[in-house]
């Protein structure tokens, strides 16, 4: 172990596990990779470094720079982090309902919150962070879901190490938020091979599963369009609410404190696994469990845990 010489440096490089003890087929092997080890404590510490240093590289920011981002979780957090170590200043715009630890994140790496209509849910933040871009110019805007920096950070961080760390991989399953780490990983995995198969998990339209979204909610991340990810995803595969908070706890029983999408991701796995004879599937899990501590997913009746989840966004 080195001493490293920054906590950026700490970003990716993260570490994958067997669990295929929770494989419905035998013949079937599943890794998760634990992106939740990120210094900021999701997968999305890469894409804010991505971003951030893409835009140092175009000249946009200067020392001291104000950036705005809508984002109800991880970007905001991600990108707070980066931002605080590179000594600009970030407004972050939260829906008005998301759950304490979101903002007492926001809170220890100093970005200003924002507040949009809990209503509204994360559209409503993305509306308002527009509109006060468009009347703040001066702000500079990075917008995780129409930047390319957001899948490179995946082409070349996260598909690499997996091609590197599960070289016999056949399947790639994540949760669809931004498409970020589909477009990314899915891309690089197919150029090294193109039977590699990619598989997107959403939740049900008009439902919230942690970071994710469903396409025909009515609104298409730019990034995803642009890059041809409807060509490139070989399944989309709905996950419920519930069975992303059973598949979470049934993670705990290996060892893994996951957030509430790594369930989903992994109830995904588990749908893939039964459709295929053999193979090995790489399953992202985008952060730990610690933020979702308030929703009792690990302990408390699931009917509670789902109403709690309608009121307030966790995620
Ligand atoms: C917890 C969590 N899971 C999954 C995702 C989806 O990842 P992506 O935006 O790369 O599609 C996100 C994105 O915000 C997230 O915060």
């Amino acid at each position: 172990m080195a001493i490293y010489r920054s906590v950026l440096d700490l970003i990716g490089n993260t570490p994958m596990v067997d669990v295929s003890a929770l494989s419905p087929n035998p013949d079937v092997r599943i890794a998760v990779k634990l992106e939740g080890q990120n210094p900021g404590g999701s997968i999305k510490d890469r894409i804010a470094l991505s971003i951030i240093e893409a835009a140092e590289k175009d000249g946009l920011l200067e020392p001291g720079a104000e950036l705005i981002e809508p984002s109800s979780g991880n970007t905001g957090i991600g990108m707070a982090l980066v931002a605080r170590l590179k000594g600009y200043h970030l407004r972050v715009v939260l829906p008005a309902n998301v759950s304490p630890e979101r903002r007492q994140l926001l809170d220890v790496w100093g970005a200003e919150i924002i507040e949009s209509p809990g209503s509204e849910g994360s559209n409503g933040a993305v509306r308002l962070a527009r509109t006060l871009a468009a009347e703040h110019p001066e702000w500079v805007f990075l917008y995780q879901y129409a930047n390319p920096a957001n899948p490179r950070a995946h082409y070349e961080g996260t598909g690499p190490e997996i091609l590197r760390d599960c070289p016999d991989v056949t399947h790639f399953v994540a949760g669809l938020g931004t498409s970020g780490t589909l477009l990314g990983v899915g891309r690089y995995l197919k150029e090294h091979n193109p039977d590699v198969q990619v598989w997107a998990v959403e939740p049900p339209t008009g439902e919230m599963v942690d970071g994710l979204r469903n396409l025909d909610d009515g609104y298409i991340p730019p990034i995803f369009e642009e890059q041809g990810g409807a060509e490139l995803l070989d399944r989309k595969t709905i996950v419920k609410p519930r069975q992303s908070i059973e598949w979470t706890r049934r993670l705990a029983e290996v060892g893994i404190f996951a957030g509430i999408s790594t369930g989903a991701a992994m109830a995904g796995a588990a749908k893939c696994a039964e459709t295929i004879e053999r193979g090995s599937i790489v399953v992202i899990s985008p952060d730990g469990g610690w933020k979702y501590l308030s929703t009792g997913a690990w302990t408390d009746d699931l009917d509670v845990v789902e109403a709690r989840a309608r009121a307030t966004i966790y995620f």
